[in-house]
């Protein structure tokens, strides 16, 4: 293998820069040609490949989003879309792609690899939802940003007795939306893997104020049935009886453009190094995450087939703490 690629797809997520960095010098160290394809499969398809040394990804361990840009691309989805991808490949002589993104991107990285392609898998996704990785690169920096959010509100919120509606990101998963108000000592978590209706959400803020409490932090993920703007229709609907002072803050995309902590930068630059690593060793069509602690592998079949469950602890947990 004397060429490989890298590319980043799907939502962009702090960590993913490192992990570029970290495959792009894995390579060079290994005496590979490496190159960058930019805005994922988009620029595939396109053709738009860059070559890349350690100077040019020099400077971008420290920041969020990606070098090399990324993109949602229907095209991939079709046959025509994949089989063109993978001419640009073959046509250039690279014989190995690095796939840095979430799950419908390692979906894609699965579907390359059934075409003949050499592919990795770095699990990244501030949404945490793919399975073969206990965490994805991005989550806990989203985390943190949704806490330090969470916490501010908290102040206000309390100066005031107010309900706020906190709505985290995540999709069609609630890790982010459970996580933060378990750590941010939300009084209520609304996920879309524990369904509430909002009369049984309105009882706990009730029942919140008669225990003492000053105000009430409702963290709601995006993907759940009663959303921030589903919730907040039905207290406004209801003020006069539940006599709430509510507020909504959506967290949206700020959550996604933080500079990477320290965990996710570490995490980014053990397997993007990895990732070249296995391709050079002949081990193709897995996804690397952090299982137990530890880098681990999956084969990206058993990723694409399978999704990825809550821990039903932290769900349990939470209930325990929302006193
Ligand atoms: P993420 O990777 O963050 O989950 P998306 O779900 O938007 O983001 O997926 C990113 C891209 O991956 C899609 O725009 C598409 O090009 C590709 N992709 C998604 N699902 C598949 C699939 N089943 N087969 C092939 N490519 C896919
Ligand atoms: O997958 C990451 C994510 O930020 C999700 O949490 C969110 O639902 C989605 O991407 C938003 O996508 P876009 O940036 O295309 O609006």
């Amino acid at each position: 293998m004397s060429r490989l690629a890298v590319l980043t797809s799907g939502g962009d997520a702090p960590g993913m820069n490192a992990a570029i960095r970290a495959a792009v010098r894995s390579g060079v160290s290994l005496g590979i040609e490496m190159f960058g394809i930019r805005h994922g499969y988009s620029g595939l398809i396109a053709g738009d490949f860059l070559p890349l040394g350690p100077r040019d990804v020099g400077g971008i361990i420290e920041l969020g989003g990606t070098m090399l840009g990324t993109s949602r691309c229907p095209e991939f989805l079709t046959a025509a879309g994949q089989e063109t991808a993978v001419r640009q490949l073959v046509q250039r002589d690279i014989s190995g792609v690095v796939v840095i993104g979430g799950n419908g991107s390692q979906a894609g990285a699965y579907a390359l690899s059934q075409r003949g392609i050499a592919v990795v898998g770095v699990a990244s996704t501030i949404d945490n939802d793919l399975a073969g990785s206990d965490v994805t690169l991005g989550a806990t920096t989203a985390l943190g940003i949704a806490l330090e959010s969470i916490d501010r509100l908290r102040v206000t919120a309390s100066a005031h007795g107010r309900v706020f509606l906190v709505e985290v990101m995540g999709r069609t998963c609630g890790y982010l939306a459970l996580m933060a108000g378990i750590a941010g000592g939300a009084e209520a978590i609304v996920i879309p893997e524990d369904d509430q209706s909002p009369e049984h959400i309105a009882a706990a803020i009730q029942d919140a104020y008669q225990r003492g409490k000053s105000h009430a932090i409702v963290v709601v993920a995006e993907g759940a049935r009663h959303d921030a703007d589903a919730l907040a229709r039905h207290f406004t609907e209801h003020a006069e009886r539940l006599r709430f002072e509510l507020r909504v803050t959506k967290l949206g995309h700020v959550q996604r453009g933080g500079a990477p902590c320290p965990f996710d930068r570490l995490s980014a630059s053990l397997l993007g190094a990895a990732a070249v690593e296995r391709l050079v060793a002949g081990q193709y069509a897995i996804l690397l995450g952090i299982t137990g602690g530890e880098l681990s592998a999956t084969a990206l079949a058993e990723v694409a087939r399978s999704g990825k469950a809550l821990d039903p602890k932290w769900l349990k947990l939470a209930r325990t703490l929302a006193r």
